[in-house]
Parts: structure tokens; sequence; C-alpha cells
């Protein structure tokens, strides 16, 4: 009984900060402005089409476990396909070697507490994913945040931080807040030179930047200078799941400690065979690059305070505004979602603004003038 009041007492205070949290679908009647789709594969009809083609052609192979996985990697859930199917995103991406975990937040977590430990230490961007501060915490190693993008904060903990045995430094190249983009090169150099072991999640970057959609690192061939990279499948790709990509020896690594890849049933097939077609169409969507990255520029002139990637924010004063701006853009047919405090600090929170290759010139127009109206 005492725990059910305390828990109640919990959600009573949510409710009183406007940070309660509900379950919430998206609204087809309206605009998507915050949505992770950001290529439209997730409505893609030729995606779509494709995974049938392709899973219909498969399920005779594997008669056994064309619907679930039947075990751990480490048992039964392991297959031919899924390891050619890694095989061929590092090839993409331009590393030796990858793992796939069964989403983003089980690769950083997986990723993270197998390879730091209590003797060594993190060095971490202030405004890493959840899912990032999560390994850094479970892992047990020292960790250290520098302040956001801020490359003299960063090179000022590379000097300072105690010697242990591992340094460890955790970015992501596109921010999931607020669209910002790190200095990747700056970065690389520093890490390369203080004998730093370079963590990027590309969340955000992958299927958006790059020729063919392969993400930053790739684009700014840094390749040699990343320990690790994250890629997650459930934004641009539009489908499910994650990989951690690095050398060969990170892999064999990773089979054996990592405890969120070991302790879990693999990815099904269906589920592999949605990731691979949408690899296979993401070098075909330059036009739907270019038409995102015309309506990040024009958006750029409309309002100020954004970067120049497909996530723009707009900063609002405490949780209620931002509820309310959200609920008044709603009722205008604009579906744009807010960043709440306790997610970021009080005093940060933010309307994100998600652009899509499926948005116009028009409809990006018609919302800021809606949010310039309310201010
Ligand atoms: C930067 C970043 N990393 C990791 C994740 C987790 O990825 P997933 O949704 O596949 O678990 C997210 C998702 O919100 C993210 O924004």
């Amino acid at each position: 009984m005492l725990l059910i009041s305390t828990l109640e007492k919990k959600i009573t205070k949510r409710k009183n900060d406007a940070n309660y949290r509900t379950l919430n679908s998206a609204n087809p009647n309206l605009i998507d402005f915050s949505s992770n789709d950001y290529l439209g594969l997730s409505r893609s009809t030729k995606l779509h089409e494709t995974i049938q083609i392709e899973y219909k052609n498969l399920v005779s192979k594997f008669p056994s476990n064309f619907l679930g996985s039947t075990g751990s990697r480490l048992l039964t859930g392991n297959t031919t396909y899924v390891e050619e199917l890694e095989q061929q995103i590092v090839s993409f991406h331009g590393y030796e070697a990858g793992l796939l975990f069964n989403c983003g937040y089980m690769a950083n977590v997986g990723l993270i507490t197998a390879v730091a430990t209590s003797s060594d230490i993190i060095i971490y961007d202030a405004h890493v994913h959840a899912s990032t501060h999560d390994g850094v915490r479970l892992s047990r190693a020292y960790s250290y945040p520098f302040r956001h993008n801020d490359m003299n904060h960063l090179e000022h903990r590379l000097k300072h931080v105690p010697k242990r045995t591992n340094l460890f430094v955790c970015i992501e190249s596109i921010y999931s807040i607020d669209g910002s983009i790190a200095p990747l090169e700056q970065i690389c150099q520093l890490c390369f030179h203080y004998h730093a072991l370079l963590i990027v999640d590309e969340a955000h970057a992958v299927g958006i930047y790059g020729a063919d959609g392969e993400g930053l690192i790739s684009e700014k061939k840094l390749n040699q200078y990343v320990f690790a990279q994250v890629t997650t499948f459930g934004k641009a790709l539009g489908v499910y799941g994650a990989i951690v990509m690095g050398s060969h020896s990170l892999r064999e690594y990773l089979i054996n400690f990592s405890r969120p890849f070991i302790y879990t049933t693999a990815l099904p097939l269906h589920a592999l065979v949605a990731i691979k077609c949408a690899y296979q169409i993401l070098p075909n969507l330059n036009k739907e690059r270019s038409h995102l990255r015309s309506l990040i520029t024009h958006i750029q002139t409309l309002i100020k305070t954004g970067f120049g990637s497909q996530i723009q924010f707009v900063k609002v004063k405490n949780n209620h505004e931002a509820h309310q701006l959200s609920q008044y853009l709603a009722k205008n047919g604009f579906d744009v979602r807010s960043i709440l405090s306790p997610t970021v600090p009080r005093g940060e929170e933010c309307l994100r603004i998600c652009l899509h290759a499926f948005n116009t010139i028009h409809e990006t127009n018609e919302l800021i003038s809606l949010l310039k109206e309310y201010k």
C-alpha cells in the first residue's frame, strides 16, 4: 500500500508539473512534422511491396522459424541471412564488421556497458540520448560530461581526466533534441590526439546525409577515427532495429560480452527482411534527400533559431506553453510535438519540428505563420 501511494504521489506531481506522459499515436488527419520518418519510408508502398516479395520467397527456406527467430543468436536465433545482412550494411557504411541489435536503445546500452568497465573513463556530450546516458551509468565507468558541442571543454576534459585504462568519447552526429550537428572533424582529431576511443550515434544522420544516405561519418570519410558507430533503422529507414559497426574484434567481443545482445531473442525474419529492403531502396532516394535539404534551407530563412538539419526547434517558456502551442498547431492541422522537462532541463523546453521529404514548402510556410501568429 505504501508503494502504491508513493507511485500515485509521483504521478500527481508529474501532472502538476505538466510533464505527465501519455501514449500517443500518429494522427493521419494532421500534417506530420513530428515523426522520425524523415524520408517517408515507413509509408512507402514501394518498400512495402519489396518486403512482401522478399519475405514470401524466404518463408520456404526457413520452415522452422519464419515467424519467430526462436532464441538468442547464441542459441538458435542465428541465420546466414542475418550474417549476410550485417555484412551488406557495414559495406554500405564503410566498416569492417557489425552486429545487429533489437533497437537503438539496446545497441547503445549493449555497446557501452560491454566495452567500458569500472576502470575506464567515458567523456560524453551533455546532449546525448537517454540510451547513451543509461549505458554510461550502467557501465560503472568514471564519467564526465562536456558542454554540448563545446570543443574547448571537450579538450579540457581529455587533458585533465585521471589516467585510467581506456578513454571513451560518446557523441551523436545529429542531436535528436534540437538537430544540432557535431563538429565531427574536430572531435575526431581530438580523440586521435588524446588516444580516446570515439563512439558515434548516427541515428538521425543515416538516410539523409551522404551521397546514398550513408550518414555523416561516411560522407566526411572519418570512419577510420571511429571506434564504434551506432545506427538505428527506426528513423529515416522507416523500419525497426539497429546495428553497432566497427572492427571484427569489436563484433566478436560484443557477441561474448554484450548482455543486451546475448540475453534476448534475436530479431525475427520479417524484421530482417524489412531492414534489408529499406537498405536496398535507400540509395535511390536522391530526390527525397534533395527536397529535404531544400526544406531545411527554406525553414532556416523563416526561423533563425535552428541548425542546418532536418530537426528544427522553437524555444518555449515551459511545459505548459509547450502543450498549449502543440495543441494550437494540432487544431490547425499540424502535428508538432514538444520536448518537455525532465527530458531536457527546465528552461530548455522546446517545440521540435521534424522535416520530411513528403512535407511541402507551402505546408512549412503555413506552419511557421501559425507559430508567429501564436507568439
Ligand atoms: C540519438 C538516438 N539514439 C538512439 C535512439 C534509440 O533508437 P531506437 O528507437 O531504435 O531504440 C534514439 C531514439 O529516439 C535516438 O534519438
